[in-house]
């Protein structure tokens, strides 16, 4: 990649409170990808959707560090239970991103906190610091 001019710096997390537009844009049982360009820097994060409730994290795998998906929006096993990288086959619990099988058994996605507030999706504050 040649990203020529300003140092594009790859965030990590995001500042509460930034509005992702609505629930609706995901559909129910579905994840999609989210690119935030910030001051600092750009944020590649995903959601994922299960009924009114949505589960963020960090784009990038604890294997090899890459972004999971390699087509669009494609974070999820088939059948639609578990997280899932393209690369090496890493499987991810939706709801806390424990990773159950694969090269990085036993290690975490970076939670991405993020709330549903009057149908909208909003980033929100860690709530485990
Ligand atoms: S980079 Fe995700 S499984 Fe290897």
């Amino acid at each position: 990649m040649n990203d020529s001019g300003a140092s594009e710096a790859r965030l990590t997390a995001t500042p509460a409170g930034v509005r992702l537009g609505p629930l609706d844009t995901i559909a129910d049982g579905a994840a999609r990808n989210f690119v935030l360009q910030m001051r600092a820097g750009r944020f590649h994060g995903f959601i994922v959707r299960r009924g009114d409730a949505v589960h963020g994290y960090v784009d990038r795998c604890p294997h090899m560090g890459l972004p999971l998906a390699q087509a669009l929006d494609a974070y999820l096993t088939p059948d639609g239970i578990h997280i899932a990288c393209s690369w090496h086959g890493a499987v991810f619990a939706v709801e806390n991103g424990l990773c159950l099988g694969g090269p990085c058994t036993g290690q975490r996605l970076t939670p991405w906190p993020v709330t549903v507030t009057d149908g909208q999706i909003v980033t929100a504050t860690s709530d485990r610091d």
